[in-house]
């Protein structure tokens, strides 16, 4: 269904998902499950990012059945030596009612772009997938730890890089904090005029 909305309720919506959307880590998922097709309509809405030669260099693998406790469990192993016992057994179980989801860049077989703008969209795509989480009330984050970089690796082919895991799940948004903060866009952004004369 369409729904019809002004130009200007439409600007303020997409400023208000963007502005809101804030990394929801793993341990404040809930154990509600997070249906097939909610997780295709979120996938859905990240492969709608935009792609130089169209090669849409993504692919994502949903890892159900044992691999948020599997995974928990290589983080807690991967960090063992610099960890204290109890950071051990809470990341045992930090994601085990996470919904992960692997990063994949599927390099264009023929090369015809640099692979940084590969990344480039397929970061463009992640985006895509945390704001629409946002707009579903799902939490979520994108895990590029080196353990998470590790485990991804088992479902990489020729020609392709593991981008982490994306991490996503019901949470209640009233008890989770969330605060994050940016800097002034002053401090980022110069105007530069090239050769016209100011005065
Ligand atoms: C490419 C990328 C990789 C990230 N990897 C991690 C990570 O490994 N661990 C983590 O805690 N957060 C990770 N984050 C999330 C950032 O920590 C988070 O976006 C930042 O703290 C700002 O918070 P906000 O997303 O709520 O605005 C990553 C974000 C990006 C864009």
């Amino acid at each position: 269904m369409k729904i019809e909305i002004n130009p200007m309720e439409k600007a303020s919506l997409v400023t208000e998902v963007i502005r809101n959307r804030r990394t929801i880590f793993a341990d404040a998922f809930t154990s509600e499950e997070v249906s097939q097709e909610l997780i295709e309509q979120v996938l859905t809405d990240a492969i709608w990012a935009p792609t130089h030669k169209r090669t849409e260099p993504w692919r994502f693998v949903v890892l159900k059945g044992n691999h948020p406790e599997k995974m928990g469990e290589y983080m807690a192993e991967f960090y063992k030596d610099y960890i204290l016992e109890k950071r051990y057994n809470s990341l045992k179980q930090y994601c085990k009612n996470a919904t992960l989801i692997a990063i994949i860049m599927h390099r264009d077989e023929r090369e015809r772009i640099p692979e940084w703008e590969e990344l480039a969209a397929v970061s463009c795509a992640v985006q895509n997938l945390w704001l629409s989480c946002t707009t579903h009330g799902l939490g979520g984050y994108w895990e590029t730890c080196e353990a998470a970089m590790e485990y991804t690796k088992q479902f990489t082919q020729a020609g392709e890089r593991s981008m982490g895991i994306f991490m996503l799940g019901h949470y209640d948004a009233v008890t989770t904090k969330a605060v994050s903060r940016r800097r002034p866009l002053e401090e980022k952004l110069h105007w530069d005029f090239g050769d016209e004369l100011t005065d």
